[in-house]
């Protein structure tokens, strides 16, 4: 990692922790972690736990706050959907895009996570951009193809403003939620694709890329010491107040 910045440690609570274990987790959490300027911390709750997680951390403006998705449209007849001007209203910053999971599930392709970071922008929200390839592809060889194919799909919408404004997250899709997790060389191996795709589509050479898949208090030293990490997306692990403080609390 870049030694003049913080780290970031994000949650993505993904389908769990409504309102009231949203209010719970914060009241535990701040308890264990206490303000510190060295790192940068990130909740995504679910959208419907947004307000309690906001009312809860009143006083703890350290604790930044996004949603797991948005809708690519502005607004419109899109029944369970809420759009990134909404996200905003409610008091959020960030936001994901392109997670594996909405690719799998919901069908995202690299076009609407392109009009979602957009959406996203356009609302004065920060994306975080998640991109990563699945097992079949690392097998068959085609780490950097994947990468530079979900990578090009959003830059190439955006002007040098916008770009400027991407955090990312590499998470091999292999690695999220199965106890896999990459070692320190991989991550760093495509941390460094990763970098190399930003930087020649226009994007800062020093832009942020977490790493994400299957993060614990046990590895999250290695991983943090992987040249090319500047920070982890938590899913499992960050859903424990302990846990994830522990994370949060690394290498310092
Ligand atoms: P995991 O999830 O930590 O449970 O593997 C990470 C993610 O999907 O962001």
């Amino acid at each position: 990692m870049n030694d003049s910045r913080r780290p970031m440690f994000a949650a993505n609570w993904k389908m769990h922790m409504g309102p009231r274990g949203a209010s719970e987790f914060v009241a535990a959490f701040a308890e264990l972690y206490a303000p510190r300027d060295d790192a940068r911390i990130v909740f995504f709750p679910p959208s419907i736990s947004v307000a309690a997680f906001r009312d809860a951390s009143e006083g703890r403006p350290d604790l930044e706050l996004g949603v797991q998705d948005v809708h690519e449209a502005v607004s419109g007849a899109h029944t369970g959907a809420v759009s990134a001007a909404m996200a905003k209203e409610a008091g959020v910053g960030w936001a994901l895009a392109g997670h594996s999971e909405r690719r799998r599930e919901f069908g995202d392709d690299d076009a609407t996570v392109a009009t979602k970071v957009n959406r996203i922008l356009e609302s004065d929200t920060r994306p975080l951009l998640c991109v990563g390839e699945t097992l079949e592809e690392r097998e068959a060889g085609q780490l950097e193809t994947v990468l530079s194919r979900q990578i090009k799909a959003v830059l190439d919408t955006l002007d040098g403003h916008g770009i400027a404004g991407l955090t990312y997250a590499y998470e091999p899709v292999w690695a999220i939620g199965t106890g896999r997790t990459a070692s320190a060389d991989d991550a760093a191996a495509a941390h460094a694709v990763v970098r190399r795709e930003i930087e020649m589509r226009g994007g800062p050479a020093d832009a942020v890329i977490l790493y994400g898949g299957s993060v614990k208090p046990a590895n999250i030293d290695e991983l943090l010491s992987a040249h090319g990490v500047d920070g982890v997306l938590v899913g499992g692990a960050s859903l424990d107040p302990e846990g994830f403080a522990a994370i949060c609390s690394a290498g310092r």
